[in-house]
């Protein structure tokens, strides 16, 4: 069993439908997932040693949601060798940045992290992309 902290970022409430499907599938699967719809630093930091799973959709021209930013500011800069995390970015690929807030969040923890998720393709159907998210929790 993991504990596995879901990060919301949204505007209009799509992140957070596709925040509560993983945490249903993951729940499903015997693990302990919390949705945190405006997360806050000290709420990833409770996930130290465990999982991270950031949800966020796109705004402006490639920007992060309003809701997720104070989280992005607030662990940036942050050392996190142990962070475990995964992210699953929405966006729309008419957009010149696509899915550029999920792109951002990666780019922030990479560098500092095991990245426990696999890419997947805008065309992965929707229906997998949850599961691919977790690979090594299915
Ligand atoms: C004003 C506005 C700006 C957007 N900018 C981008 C963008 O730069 N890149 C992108 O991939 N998607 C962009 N999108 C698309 C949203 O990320 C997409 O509709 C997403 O599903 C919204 O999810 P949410 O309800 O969780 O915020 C934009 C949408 C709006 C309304």
């Amino acid at each position: 069993m993991a504990e596995v902290g879901i990060f919301v970022g949204t505007m209009y409430g799509n992140s957070l439908l596709v925040a509560e499907e993983a945490e249903a599938i993951l729940s499903g699967l015997g693990h302990k997932a919390t949705v945190f719809e405006d997360p806050e630093v000290k709420d990833w930091e409770s996930y130290t040693g465990k999982y991270v799973l950031v949800v966020t959709s796109t705004t402006g021209q490639g920007d992060l949601p309003d809701s997720i930013v104070p989280l992005y500011e607030g662990i940036k800069d942050m050392y996190q060798p142990h962070l475990r995390y995964g992210i699953i970015a929405l966006g729309d690929s008419t957009y010149a940045n696509f899915c550029g807030g999920g792109k951002t969040f990666d780019a922030c923890c990479r560098n500092r992290a095991r990245d426990v998720s696999a890419r997947c393709s805008p065309s992965t159907p929707a229906k997998t992309r949850n599961r691919k998210a977790f690979p090594i929790l299915g």
